[in-house]
């Protein structure tokens, strides 16, 4: 059996991370060739992952490479299709909510090619979110959908779906599954790895420090003025507050942003902040390192939401809605959207060293098997 598995963006490297290694490990039936659109291009935003995550390099890369959503998905859906009729595969692998995953969705239910969605059924029910978009296209042209976690599951139920199980199953009559997260399998691999091999909390001198991690990319976030200040201004409160280091990797969109839309005066404050401290995008062993090691986690990420919860930390959610509500639920995580006062009072509270519960909600550590093993039953 021959699958295509797309990837493009810095999170969809890293879940493919899960589902490679299954195939290279127990699946040697299955013959995966990947293809990489190139939506993130950057050495830390793409290569670092392939190499440290140990994935095959991609076979073919598109070097569709940055611009508007309508061209950049244009010329990704021309790329796959042409890539998909040389191929041939049996099924193309897609994950998440991002341009390369629509355009691939496009690209492969036009040929016919059954598409297999990994994390399906997440919702924000915001579709002002690309990402929003993306995944509810995606998912109904889908054939076999594996949802993460049980409200996905119920969120397709909703839009129509059928539970009933397909031994054939295809774009008309597609599966749903409640299958865990491959992130949640990841977690637990490289937990290990990273404890063994990441030097960061040296390198940033944060072995017996303590430091909130704190990531910012989403459009939302980034392209308001308004919104971008409120947020770095906040991050500068906290650290003046409680005199402790906010760690921020940098993602290229928000540092591009910054230099855009804010107030000299703020930036020269960021830049002189000895607490407030701007990394470059850290690779995926380093970053567990910092997730692992934080008091408290605030960022506008989706992964990085269910990383928090992954390794037990608080975490405040910079964003109006969440797709991940069984977090927000436990009351591990906070919906803050950039709400300074909540981002406070949330940071204030978090710091306090609350009792907080974990309960598992994204599987068992298996989901890339079941996937896997469900993709051999149907198409082979
Ligand atoms: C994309 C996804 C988003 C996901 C994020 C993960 C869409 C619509 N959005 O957002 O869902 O959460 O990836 O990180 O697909 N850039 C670089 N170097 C790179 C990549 C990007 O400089 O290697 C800069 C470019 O200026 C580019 C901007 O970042 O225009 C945005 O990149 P893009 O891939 O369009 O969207 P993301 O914001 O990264
Ligand atoms: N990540 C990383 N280095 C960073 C920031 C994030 O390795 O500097 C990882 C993070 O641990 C998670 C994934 O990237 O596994 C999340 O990707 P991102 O935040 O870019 O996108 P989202 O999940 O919001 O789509």
């Amino acid at each position: 059996m021959r699958i295509i598995t797309i990837v493009g963006a810095r999170p969809q490297i890293i879940k493919a991370a899960a589902l490679s290694r299954v195939i290279s490990n127990n699946f040697q039936n299955i013959e995966e060739i990947i293809v990489h659109t190139g939506q993130h291009y950057d050495k830390n935003m793409s290569d670092v992952f392939f190499t440290e995550l140990e994935i095959p390099k991609p076979q073919i890369n598109l070097k569709v490479g940055s611009s508007s959503h309508g061209s950049q998905t244009a010329l990704m859906i021309e790329k796959i299709e042409k890539v998909m009729l040389e191929y041939s595969p049996d099924a193309v692998v897609v994950y998440g909510d991002t341009n390369s995953t629509l355009a691939t969705a496009i690209a492969a239910s036009k040929l016919h090619i059954p598409i297999v969605h990994i994390e399906s059924g997440l919702r924000s029910f915001n579709k002002k979110m690309p990402e929003e978009v993306n995944r509810i296209l995606c998912d109904h042209v889908s054939t076999l959908l594996f949802s993460p976690t049980k409200s996905g599951f119920n969120n397709l139920l909703n839009e129509g779906f059928s539970k009933e199980y397909s031994n054939n199953a295809s774009a008309d009559h597609p599966n749903i599954y409640h299958c865990g997260d491959v992130m949640y399998d990841n977690s637990l691999y490289f937990s290990k790895l990273s404890d063994e091999n990441s030097d960061i909390l040296e390198k940033l001198k944060l072995r017996n420090e303590k430091f909130i991690l704190a990531t910012v990319h989403r459009n939302d976030n980034t392209d308001s003025e308004i919104k971008l200040t409120d947020l770095f201004s906040t991050f500068l409160e906290i650290t003046e507050i409680h005199q402790l280091k906010i760690i921020l990797p940098l993602h290229p969109r928000t540092s591009k942003m910054m230099e855009q839309l804010l107030d000299s005066k703020l930036l020269k404050k960021i830049q002189e902040s000895n607490l407030l401290t701007i990394i470059n995008p850290a690779g995926f062993l380093d970053m567990i390192a910092l997730e692992k090691n934080a008091q408290l986690i605030i960022t506008d990420s989706g992964g990085v939401q269910k990383e928090a919860y992954f390794f037990k930390k608080p975490c405040i959610i910079l964003r109006p809605q969440t797709e991940w509500v069984e977090i927000v639920e436990t009351k591990s995580a906070v919906i803050s959207d950039t709400n300074s006062k909540i981002i406070l009072e949330a940071t204030e509270r978090f710091l306090s060293n609350p009792d907080l519960e974990f309960p598992g909600v994204f599987g068992n550590g298996n989901a890339a098997s079941f996937i896997a093993q469900e993709m051999l039953n149907q198409f082979s």
